[in-house]
């Protein structure tokens, strides 16, 4: 068996939740393997609407086995917090349903610290972090500084990873005009957590390969989106790591010939949260109406998300990104009761047609949106769960997308909960 990989295909809150909690019904896992608790991933089950940051979208499900791949960020506090909140609520993660990365990096106070201090002296130029301190743990993973899982089991080994990068830490909370960090408190703190994420720790590589092996189906659960991607998105606001599908093979330690399927989950109209350049946003009635109507508010930070129409040859760009083979359309029940509806088909600048998406802020801010006008409709669309129920002008937006990008939209969303769907065809790979 193959992998399918679930990705946002645009700025992220696309609504991969959902996505992945319904397709988690045929799933044996579902693994994360970018991207931390910047994340904030809607799940709504018989009316009981939940947010998940770190775990999986498929932990509801209790025939489903959850991983956290090496590539994922992970701050244990709110790790536990999760499981924590979970098992309030009646359903109790066992470590065996939870596989976390042994050497996925460990997000700890100074990160946040640092990202705050930066954000905050970057004034209007910053980026509009989600705050949580992804960027400066990645930094330190690349930077090859990152204390990984595995420090925490031992607290010698811990003691001594701190150490090591203890000045390069304490100058840039120096420079940056912060407080020094207690390398000693977090030694102590950090191996008590240690000690309460060790039963979860495995090689999650090596098990997402075997269960393959073992004709099992996998779902790979992208964060944020393809346009946030810190090489191929809109740079330089992004977030820190790789959000393509291709970020799932790295994130993971599997070859890209165990992937099956690639889905791109799409919002029928575009949001983005934090900074950055966002041609077809809009500063109107209208922006404010998907606003309203779609809670456009972050998952994770509570902020107003920026509201705009559909960008097709943005979409296009995450098409090649992730070589997609399916999308999934979803809040398309948002749009109704506009009389008209428009999707941006290319870019000029200055008059010219511009050929390709332009891959960083500076040039992307320069750009005017091409916008097709489409007829709207005014039927509610959520009782909908066939074809047949969409009315014409809502199906001719669907197979607009259709044309547009050359790949099939698998699933129309109507609603939040899991039974609001319109499933067209098979997402699974065969
Ligand atoms: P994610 O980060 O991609 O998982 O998306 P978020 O959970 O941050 O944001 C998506 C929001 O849209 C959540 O509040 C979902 O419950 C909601 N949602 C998802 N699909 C639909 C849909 O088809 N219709 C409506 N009205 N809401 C949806
Ligand atoms: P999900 O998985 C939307 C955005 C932030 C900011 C930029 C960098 O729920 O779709 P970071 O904290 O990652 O350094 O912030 O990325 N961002 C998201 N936007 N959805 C997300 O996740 C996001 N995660 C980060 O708003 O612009
Ligand atoms: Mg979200």
């Amino acid at each position: 068996m193959t992998a399918l990989i679930v990705v946002g295909a645009q700025w992220g809150d696309e609504g991969k939740g959902k996505v992945v909690d319904l397709l988690a019904q045929r799933a044996d896992w579902v693994v994360r393997y970018q991207g931390g608790n910047n994340a904030g991933h809607t799940l709504v089950v018989y009316g009981q609407k939940r947010v998940l940051h770190l775990l999986p979208s498929g932990i509801l499900h209790a025939h489903v086995t959850c991983g956290i791949g090496p590539g994922v960020v992970l701050d244990p506090e709110v790790l536990l917090a999760e499981l924590q909140t979970l098992a309030e609520s009646g359903i109790e993660v066992a470590p065996e349903r939870l596989r976390v990365a042994h050497n996925v990096p460990i997000l700890l106070p100074f990160h946040r610290e640092i990202d705050r201090l930066r954000e905050a002296r970057m004034g209007d130029g910053k980026i509009g972090t989600t705050g949580k301190g992804i960027g400066p743990c990645y930094e330190d993973a690349v930077g090859r500084r990152a204390i990984v899982a595995r420090d925490l089991l031992d607290e010698n080994r811990l003691r001594a990873a701190l150490e090591r990068i203890a000045p390069d830490i304490q100058g840039l909370l120096q420079a940056l005009g912060g407080q020094p960090a207690d390398f000693a408190e977090l030694t102590a703190r950090y191996a008590a957590l240690g000690q309460r994420i060790a039963p979860y720790l495995d090689d999650v590589g090596a098990r997402v390969d075997e269960a393959l092996r073992q004709g099992k189906r996998v779902l790979l659960e992208g964060a944020q989106g393809t346009l946030l991607d810190v090489r191929h998105g809109t740079y330089p606001f992004v977030t820190s790591s790789h959000t393509l599908a291709g970020g799932a093979c790295t994130g993971l330690g599997i070859g890209p010939t165990r992937i099956g399927r690639v889905v791109g989950v799409v919002k029928a109209y575009a949001t983005r949260v934090g900074s950055g350049p966002f041609p077809t946003e809009l500063h109107d009635d209208i922006g404010q109406r998907l606003r309203d109507l779609g809670q456009e508010y972050g998952s994770t930070t509570g902020r107003p998300r920026r509201c705009g129409w559909l960008d097709l040859f943005a979409l296009q760009h995450a098409v090649r990104l992730n070589g997609l083979t399916g999308i999934f359309l979803n809040k398309i029940d948002i749009l109704t009761g506009l009389d008209q509806i428009a999707v941006c088909t290319g870019y000029e600048v200055d008059g010219q047609a511009v050929r390709d998406f332009p891959g960083h802020a500076t040039d992307l801010a320069r750009v005017q949106p091409v916008y097709e006008w489409l007829p709207g409709w005014h039927s509610d669309l959520t009782g909908a769960r066939s074809r047949e129920d969409l009315p014409a002008p809502a199906w001719a937006y669907v197979e607009r997308i259709e044309r547009y990008l050359g790949v099939h939209v698998d699933v129309i969303s109507v609603g939040p909960d899991r039974a609001e769907s319109v499933i067209l065809r098979e997402t699974w790979p065969i």
